[in-house]
């Protein structure tokens, strides 16, 4: 909804990964003065679409529409971003249908490096609803000790060199520094900044973490194309589901 040129971006990328892979999508891209009323109405009726199967409401909204209201109108079984408050709960249990976009990428990026996240340090920096704060719940599930920082954490720098494993997402261009980075630690960067330049920057200055890191993921390019390809495996799941209702 509205004219929100990152969504836009993120919209076609789903697009296409969809039509790679032989799944069906339609995009309702509505004009920002929509009513919240008008744009349930919407949810709704995709809801009772028997051959929709995944329903994602692409975020930030226009600020007359509360995107918490929005939300939780969203069938939980067709809700492949994981954002209904069902789906949340169920993800604070471990017993899940949906894991969260971008927080799974992370694990499967994690995953790949080998290194097992058993009794490793994992400090998460950002504690969003969509990243942080789910991030930091797979990364319990899988037996990490978990930090979660934030704008009022006191000595930040000391808490994220402890980390082994360092997720960051706070949505501030180039934060975390290598000096800030244990070596050896395994880095992933969920930031998307763009400079007054144009160029395209994570959470972590990339430059002086890659040479602390023994892994770290780059911008663009890292969790972004993980985060649409657990979409896929989220819509796909959605499809399983609403077939066997
Ligand atoms: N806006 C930024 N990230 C996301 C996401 O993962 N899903 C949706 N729906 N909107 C977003």
């Amino acid at each position: 909804m509205g004219d929100d040129p990152a969504s836009r971006v993120y919209v076609n990328s789903k697009k296409k990964a969809c039509a790679e892979i032989g799944i069906k999508s339609e995009e309702y891209a509505l004009p920002a003065e929509t009513t919240e009323e008008q744009l349930l109405e919407l949810v709704q009726k995709l809801n009772n679409k028997p051959d929709i199967s995944g329903i994602l409401v692409q975020l930030p909204l226009p600020k007359h529409i509360n995107e918490e209201t929005i939300i939780n109108a969203i069938d939980p079984s067709k809700d492949v971003d994981a954002f209904h408050p069902m789906n949340v709960g169920k993800i604070m249990i471990g017993n899940f249908d949906f894991l969260p976009c971008t927080p799974a990428g992370v694990m499967e990026l994690i995953n790949e490096t080998g290194i097992d996240v058993a009794g490793k340090e994992c400090v998460v920096v950002g504690r969003s609803n969509i990243v942080g704060k789910p991030q930091a719940m797979l990364l319990l599930h899988k037996h990490g000790t978990v930090t979660i920082c934030h704008s009022r954490t006191k000595n930040l720098a000391a808490v994220t060199k402890r980390a082994d494993i360092l997720v960051v997402a706070v949505g501030i261009a180039e934060f975390i520094k290598g000096d800030m980075i244990k070596p050896g630690a395994v880095v992933i960067d969920v930031g998307m900044n763009r400079l007054e330049n144009k160029k395209l920057v994570g959470d972590v200055h990339f430059e002086s973490a890659s040479k602390v890191a023994s892994a770290i993921t780059p911008v663009p390019g890292g969790v972004g194309p993980m985060t649409i390809a657990m979409l896929m495996k989220n819509t796909v799941k959605s499809a399983i589901i609403q077939s066997e209702k």
